[in-house]
């Protein structure tokens, strides 16, 4: 069903295709807790390609890749002539001679594409200023753990943030709800909205924005927030600052979720800026379960596209 195929945007992907990727990533945490991991890779050899540093993203997908028999080939930007000027189309044609599968974490999201379609592989994508699909799996995993079934999140933070996309294209397709707080002026880029809206209108989600985080978080089972300042943003941090400064997740703000409200983090967090320290290490926090399940997506996604 998924063979031979990408994984550069939930929103690329069928219902069925999401839903099969979710049932084999519980299956894989069962198999990883019970020992008795398929070796569903043996013999196939996938590049990761880093052009921003990672920790969670490079230890589940090396880790998920060597658990399933394969043997994951590591390329940090810096190291190889890519950063010497090498074009990225001719790096993606010899690594289509010698590997089965390409994933990469890349500063434009048009990266990704040329490496599909000059290497002719199975190519994933770990995180690009547009989206980030492997870490919203692992966070309806974690929701879908917590409660039984997926349940509506209030992102509360940076409305145009690459991890609230992919949440977003995951609600659209299996008709969830997410509640936005954000300022006007931090709204996703208009390309992606458009599929996005499209795609709820189809399958009945509901995805609404809104400047009081209180109203979003209100009723909501999990209140999720990202970092101010993405990598590569930079120069733009102090804006971002100061735009933000009144979408801080607080103790105050977990208040007003549903009865059994989790905290969730993609993680790295900056405590203290996007979320108070206690909210983050307190008992509602899901955010370290959110980073195990990075692996078992991982080990699904690599298993079920290679
Ligand atoms: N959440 C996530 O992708 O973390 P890393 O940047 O550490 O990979
Ligand atoms: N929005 C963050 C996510 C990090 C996992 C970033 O792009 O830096």
């Amino acid at each position: 069903m998924l063979k031979g195929k990408n994984l550069l945007c939930l929103l690329d992907l069928k219902k069925e295709e999401i839903e099969k990727i979710m049932e084999v990533s519980f299956l894989m945490k069962d198999n990883v807790y019970s020992n008795s991991i398929p070796k569903s890779l043996e013999g196939k050899r996938i590049s990761l390609i880093f052009e921003k540093p990672s920790t969670r993203t490079r230890v589940s997908s090396e880790t998920a890749i060597s658990l399933l028999g394969g043997v994951p080939i590591v390329m940090n930007k810096n190291d190889i002539q890519w950063s010497r000027g090498e074009p990225v189309e001719d790096t993606a044609r010899v690594l289509g001679r010698m590997v089965n599968g390409i994933g990469a974490r890349v500063l434009n999201h048009e990266t990704l594409i040329k490496l599909s379609n000059f290497s002719g592989l199975p190519t994933f994508n770990l995180l690009s200023d547009l989206s980030h699909p492997l870490q919203a799996l692992a966070d309806y995993m974690t929701i879908k753990e917590k409660f039984g079934e997926y349940k509506t999140i209030a992102f509360v933070g940076d409305g145009s943030d690459n991890v609230l996309v992919s949440l977003m294209a995951f609600a659209a397709k299996l008709g969830l709800e997410i509640r936005v707080g954000t300022p006007k002026l931090l709204r996703p880029r208009e390309d992606i909205w458009k599929r996005i809206e499209e795609e709820a209108e189809n399958s009945g989600a509901i995805i609404e924005f809104y400047d009081d985080p209180y109203e979003a978080v209100r009723g909501s089972f999990a209140v999720y927030t990202d970092v101010w300042v993405s990598m590569g943003q930079e120069e733009i941090a102090s804006k971002k600052r100061e735009m933000l400064k009144d979408y801080k997740v607080t103790e105050d703000l977990m208040k007003y979720t549903a009865k059994g409200g989790i905290f969730m983090h993609c993680l790295p967090a900056v405590r203290g800026e996007e979320v108070e320290g206690s909210v983050i290490d307190g008992n509602k926090s899901a955010v370290w379960d959110q980073a195990e399940n990075r692996l078992y997506t991982a080990m699904s996604v690599f298993s079920l596209f290679i």
